[in-house]
């Protein structure tokens, strides 16, 4: 199977049907991307193990940096249906991506991007890959190589933010360790929000427990500080930290 690069060309006309509550909505090519800014990220399946470990998480992430950057919205096509694309989506917790139920794969062939995985059970599904899109042309493709598998190298969302913004330095990934009303853990965020940085907060009782606080920092207080992959501690060494 070869992929043949659509850079340049407008991309496929199609009606998504999808579901929106108890309500049927058709959603158009032409809504999705007349006049803006679009990347689109494409792969073979809704709760697919590297599709929602990594591949969808990761431009979740980054939207704001892709916002940033000029990107208005960020697309996640599958062939798959609305009802699946819906809960895949809530159970993702990825507010940031609109999810395309691209259920005919009628934008998928349009792309030359049809692949079947009847091996896996799968029928006809969309070969990975990722795109931007520019007032419904194609301005830039990453199609990851005709490779057996699924191979996963280029339509991830860093090399796409590394198209559209080379300079752009990524902020360390920052985990907060956080109990609720727990006045130091309080005092800790205000200090990330005060220096405008991103953080995931895990919240003990809730999203892990003190047992997994003591196995990755040793300690069993709150709050407890990560960044870039180093422990700094409490509120008091992260006010240090930033001194
Ligand atoms: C995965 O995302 O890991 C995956 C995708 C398609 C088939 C099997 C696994």
């Amino acid at each position: 199977m070869e992929f043949i690069n659509k850079e340049g060309q407008k991309v496929p006309s199609v009606t998504f049907p999808t579901r929106k509550g108890d309500e049927w909505v058709n959603v158009t090519t032409d809504e999705l991307f007349a006049g803006k800014t679009v990347v689109v990220f494409s792969l073979p399946g809704a709760f697919t193990p590297t599709c929602s470990s990594t591949h969808l998480p990761r431009y979740n992430e980054l939207y704001s940096v892709f916002q940033e950057h000029g990107v208005d919205d960020i697309l996640c096509v599958s062939v798959n249906d609305t009802f699946v694309m819906n809960a895949w989506k809530a159970d993702q917790e990825a507010e940031n991506i609109t999810f395309i139920p691209d259920g005919n794969a009628e934008f998928t062939r349009g792309m030359g991007m049809a692949v079947a995985k009847d091996d896996l059970g799968f029928g006809e599904r969309s070969w990975r890959y990722s795109m931007l899109v520019k007032d419904g042309v194609v301005e830039k493709m990453f199609i990851e190589p005709n490779e057996p598998g699924d191979p996963f190298k280029v339509s991830d969302a860093d090399t796409m933010l590394g198209h559209i913004a080379p300079n752009h330095k990524l902020q360390e990934s920052i985990t907060v360790f956080s109990k609720p009303g727990c006045p130091f853990c309080a005092k800790a965020k205000q200090l990330l929000i005060d220096n405008k940085l991103q953080f995931e907060e895990i919240v003990l009782g809730q999203d892990a427990t003190t047992v997994s606080l003591r196995a990755v920092s040793g300690r069993a207080t709150v709050p407890q500080v990560f960044i870039g992959g180093k422990h700094i501690g409490g509120s008091d060494e992260l006010e240090a930290y930033f001194a």
